[in-house]
């Protein structure tokens, strides 16, 4: 799985791709949201949890939680770098972290309760793949559960509509560019339901939880905020894709040395979705 011949999946990932730092300060970030999603799961002690894609495994400790005592969780991801995070903060009492592609996961079919898997079938070439391989693993009666952030677009700057407008599609541009994708490729992410319904599930639902943060922030939402988006997800990779005076406005909103930080301001005030779809694999009468 360490080979560098790995195949990389829609949005880069490989065995060897590492951005942990970026997945572990979403997790503090969202963490009240996530930890709400898994709860409006209803799991049950003695469950198995599989998380697929679980990154540098923050929902580990949070499924285990609901399917103690008895239950067992099993985290699964494709790179090196985030099972070994996600191993640093996970017992192994708590729950197991393999390294694996999830489409070929070595894992006894039809032996888990619920499939756990957060922004990761965006990141595959095909979902339905990734889903029909979920979906082998579940006994009857087993779930999916697949969670999305940002179905709805965000909202960074409340008291500038015309910015945010253009800075979300300088990202989108961005990353059509710098991976080859036509928006199209980016469609399957957001029919979920659609997904889940084709692969045969049943009984397929979605709740969305909105993440909501108004001035003044926590140091874990300020720190994800200014890091992960303003800083490494925006920054000067956006020059090129925005009109100078443009940039020089979203280079000062997310300067914290500047007086005009974003962050900073009594009316911040910010949203962001993530959407929960879950579906049921059919018993056979
Ligand atoms: C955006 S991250 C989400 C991580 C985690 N679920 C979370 O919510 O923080 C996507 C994760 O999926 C993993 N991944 C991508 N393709 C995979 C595959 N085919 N099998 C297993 N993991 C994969 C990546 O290595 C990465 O850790």
């Amino acid at each position: 799985m360490n080979s560098p011949a790995t195949p990389s999946g829609l949005l880069g990932d490989t065995s060897t791709r590492d951005y942990s730092r970026k997945l572990k300060l979403f997790n503090a970030f969202a963490a009240p949201e996530l930890r709400q999603a898994i709860a409006s799961l209803a799991l049950k002690p003695g469950m198995r949890v599989l998380d697929a894609g679980c990154g540098t495994g923050e929902a580990l400790a949070w499924l285990a939680a609901e399917v103690a005592p008895g239950g067992a969780v099993i985290g699964m991801d494709l790179a090196t770098s985030h099972v070994r995070a996600a191993r640093s903060v996970t017992p192994e009492d708590v729950a197991l972290v393999l390294q694996a592609n999830m489409l070929e996961a070595p894992l006894v079919p039809a032996s888990f309760d619920l499939a756990w898997s957060v922004n990761v079938i965006n990141h595959l070439r095909s979902p339905t793949a990734g889903i029909d391989a979920l979906g082998l693993l579940l006994r009857p009666g087993g779930r999916i559960a697949l969670g999305q952030s940002s179905l709805l677009p965000d909202m960074y700057f409340a008291w500038d509509s015309r910015l945010e407008r253009l800075v979300n599609e300088a990202v989108r541009q961005y990353y059509r560019d710098r991976y080859q994708l036509d928006e199209r490729d980016l469609t399957d992410v957001r029919a979920i339901v659609g997904l889940l319904r084709k692969a045969g599930l049943r009984d397929v639902s979605a709740r969305t939880f909105m993440i909501e943060r108004v001035a003044p922030l926590r140091a874990e939402d300020e720190a994800y905020l200014a890091e992960t988006i303003f800083r490494d997800t925006w920054g000067s990779r956006l020059e090129p894709y925005l009109a100078k005076t443009d940039y020089e406005e979203l280079m000062r909103l997310c300067d914290p040395l500047h007086p005009d930080f974003a962050l900073r301001r009594p009316d911040f005030h910010f949203l962001q979705s993530f959407t929960l779809v879950v579906g049921t694999i059919a018993v056979e009468p």
